[in-house]
């Protein structure tokens, strides 16, 4: 069997098949070369496409997210190659070395710590209460419009600070940035031209806000972000914008999708969600863990190797690209115990759903976690019978995605 990556038929396989992919290539080919990603995976036009290795096992991805001294994210960190200032128009400090990712990150970070976190979970479970509340009384529908997609939105909006009027324009935008390899995300525009002007819609909303906040500021990250200073200097608007557009993709999308994920795996398996439900305060953090791993909705990031590093007899030469399959690598059983079974009592369950380690793991974890945890005990309060359908799929390579679930259960008032 030989195993493409880069094209688009692969990403439509049936998942079953993909996984039987990656596991093989984790056997036998665990540092393959790909060719460059294809134009029809790709969607947007790629600027001297090269291919890369596919680093499919648990112990290597860790190892290259914690070295990244030799494995930079200044190039880019997607399959693709796009030109620099889309990178630079979307990516900001993710797609970043030190010192200046360090900086970026810095300035935003504080609000992150499980500490400060643990400060607004009561208004997140709050807010999970009533997003249940108000979809308990239809019995069902979408279950990406009625739950999984309204926690993040309300969560990432209330600490940017955008205005509730806007909401739902920037997650759209938002999506369409993730999104332009679905054709039926799509609706026949262009891919360039949907990106385009969703990039045009974020920039333009993060400059006019940035400018507002400058003159009235707030207690919100935006005032913090156009106030802060890095060696002396505040950051350009050009630096907020892609910096909003980073908060608002990857604060929307992923915990979304994990949501929708897990609540179709608690489907399946009945008798785990009646566990948890028996004793959702202490059962649910193992749990949420169990469903970060299961559902991996970022499927993968990339670096490209600074120094010769030797890995599995072969060596990485400075310029090649190297990208991490996180979604592989949580079903390596080399790390990870029957990993192809969903068990909400995993325990310790060192995923690399939030990525491996290192100076870019994931912002958001204990933010998600906690969205996590308050929704699903909402959902197991509130409406315990609910049941999802089969998930519809988002089609592409890096972002594990669920456009539409049918959900039901009795209608509460
Ligand atoms: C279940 C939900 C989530 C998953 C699975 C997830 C996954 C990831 C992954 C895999 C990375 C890259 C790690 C690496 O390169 O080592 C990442 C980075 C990041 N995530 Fe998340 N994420 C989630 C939720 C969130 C949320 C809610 C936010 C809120 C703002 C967020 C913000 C970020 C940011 C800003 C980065 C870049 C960090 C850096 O480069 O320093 N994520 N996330």
């Amino acid at each position: 069997m030989r195993v493409n990556l880069s094209s688009l038929a692969f990403w439509e396989l049936p998942e079953e098949e993909q996984e039987q992919a990656f596991a093989l290539l984790r056997r036998e080919a665990p540092i393959a070369e790909m060719p460059p990603i294809e134009d029809d995976l790709a969607a947007i036009p790629q600027v001297n496409p090269t291919g890369y290795r596919a680093i499919v096992r648990y112990d290597d991805i860790k190892r290259i997210s914690r070295d990244p001294q030799r494995f930079s994210s200044a190039d880019g960190v997607v399959l693709g190659d796009v030109a620099p200032e889309l990178l630079e128009a979307t990516l900001s400090f993710i797609a970043m070395d030190a010192p200046r990712h360090t900086k970026l990150r810095g300035l935003v970070s504080s609000a992150f710590t499980p500490r400060q976190v643990a400060r607004i979970e009561e208004g997140i479970r709050q807010a999970a209460k009533e997003i249940v509340a108000d979809a308990a009384p239809t019995g069902g529908g979408d279950f990406v419009t009625l739950i999984a997609k309204r926690l993040p939105l309300q969560t990432i909006s209330d600490m940017i600070g955008v205005p509730d009027a806007d909401r739902e324009r920037i997650v759209a935008a938002a999506d369409t940035i993730v999104s332009v390899g679905d054709e039926e995300f799509l609706g026949g525009r262009e891919p360039m031209a949907a990106l385009g002007e969703a990039i045009f819609t974020l920039s333009q909303f993060a400059s006019e806000m940035a400018a507002h906040r400058e003159e009235h500021p707030s207690d919100d990250l935006m005032t913090a972000l156009v106030q802060a200073e890095i060696d002396g200097e505040r950051l350009t608007h050009a630096e907020i914008s892609a910096w909003f557009v980073l908060l608002s993709v990857a604060g929307n999308d992923t915990t979304r999708h994990t949501t929708s994920h897990a609540m179709r795996a608690l489907t399946l398996h009945p008798d785990q969600r009646e566990y948890i439900r028996e004793d959702p305060d202490a059962r649910l953090p193992a749990a949420v863990e169990e469903f970060v791993r299961w559902a991996t909705p970022v499927m993968h990031f990339r670096r490209t190797v600074r120094e010769p590093v030797e890995l599995h007899g072969e060596t990485l030469r400075p310029g090649e690209k190297v990208v991490m399959f996180y979604l592989s690598g949580n079903r390596d059983d080399s790390a990870i115990e029957d990993p192809y079974r969903f068990d909400v009592t995993r325990d310790p369950n060192y995923h690399l759903g939030f990525g491996g380690g290192g100076p870019h793991y994931c912002l958001g974890a204990s933010l998600a976690r906690t969205q996590l945890r308050s929704v699903f005990g909402e959902i197991l309060a509130q409406i315990p019978d609910i049941e999802v359908g089969e998930p519809n799929p988002l089609l592409g390579s890096f972002i594990r995605g669920v456009k539409r679930m049918d959900c039901s259960w009795r209608p509460r008032h």
